[in-house]
């Protein structure tokens, strides 16, 4: 059990009117960045999120890569503008920070198969990612990482929001995160992809087909909600909206009501930052204790992402 002095390290303010008000909180990177050399950071809010400059992603030797590095660990996002990547150089990025394997859901980009092109055209309604999620925690080892990089987008529009889950599991009461303790969600395709799947087609559906292959239509996997990160040691919440089916031992029934709760607070405005896009931004943020949002609010413009995962290890 974390030192309660830890969990409130600035004064708890609580609203008279208002239930459910979170006490104040601050990730202390945020504030503190720290020095960098081979690049200029600046924090995004208070809760994570780092936009950075001064460097070339194609070009990085040991000593800057460990940099980043360092940096991600500590703003769980990172924001790089003014990249100018070919597929090739995106990969070769991805895979400085771990193993990169193809996503099964979409057609990857011909000639590399590691890199899904997430392309939004003039008639979808659906966009990719737009509810509060991590990614692939269906897997037995889910993307630790994930890259993103904005080949164009619209003017304004299609943004995207982290939400740190260090924050969101600090700011349970340590009753519930006692009973969390031990718990496990099943994570299950059918679920991400069932009801709702854009691969059943209709003319509103995006431009970017997702088909779950028949040996995934049965993948299902127990990960833990107090998920720990395997290098800081931090405790992360770990529930995912669109593939968390239940807690085990209990029925989707019995699990909805908690899980709803529990994803609601994980997207709290004050654990969040929010990124615009900007043709040449590079993005890479750690699924392992952040969750993220795809704003759909760009409806009839057009916009190309292109994405890279890095495997990660089994939650524990
Ligand atoms: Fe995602």
């Amino acid at each position: 059990m974390p030192d309660d002095s830890q969990l409130h390290p600035l004064p708890v303010m609580h609203h008279p009117l208002a239930f459910d008000m979170i006490d104040a909180v601050l990730h202390a990177p945020q504030m503190n960045p720290g020095a960098y050399n081979h690049f200029a950071l600046a924090p995004m809010s208070g809760a994570l999120g780092a936009e950075i400059t001064g460097i070339d992603l194609g070009d990085l030797s040991d000593a800057a890569m460990a940099e980043i590095e360092r940096a991600l660990t500590n703003h769980l996002v990172l924001a790089f503008r003014g990249q100018d990547l070919a597929p090739a150089d995106q990969i070769a990025f991805a895979r400085r920070l771990g193993p990169v394997e193809p996503w099964p859901y979409a057609k990857p980009m011909d000639g590399f198969p590691e890199l899904t092109e997430l392309i939004s055209g003039p008639v979808d309604i659906n966009n990719f990612g737009g509810s509060w999620h991590t990614d692939s925690s269906t897997f037995d080892q889910p993307p630790a990482y994930t890259t993103l990089y904005c080949v164009s987008c619209p003017p304004v529009g299609g943004d995207t929001s982290w939400a740190n889950q260090y924050l969101a599991w600090e700011t349970l009461s340590p009753e519930m995160r006692e009973a969390l303790r031990g718990m496990r969600l099943l994570h299950s395709v059918a679920r991400s992809f069932g009801d709702h799947s854009r691969s059943k087609g209709s003319a509103d559906v995006t431009t970017t087909p997702v088909s779950v292959p028949p040996e995934h239509e049965d993948l299902e996997n127990l990960h833990p909600v107090a998920r720990t990160h395997p290098v800081t040691g931090r405790t992360a919440l770990y529930v995912n909206a669109g593939f968390s089916s239940n807690f085990e031992g209990r029925s989707e029934t019995e699990s909805r009501p908690l899980m709803a709760a529990l994803m609601a607070h994980g997207a709290t405005p004050e654990f969040t930052c929010r990124l615009r896009w900007q043709p040449g931004t590079l993005v890479v943020w750690d699924n392992r204790c952040t969750v993220h949002y795809a704003h759909n609010d760009y409806r009839g413009q057009p916009r190309v992402m292109r994405r890279a995962v890095v495997t990660g290890e089994r939650p524990f």
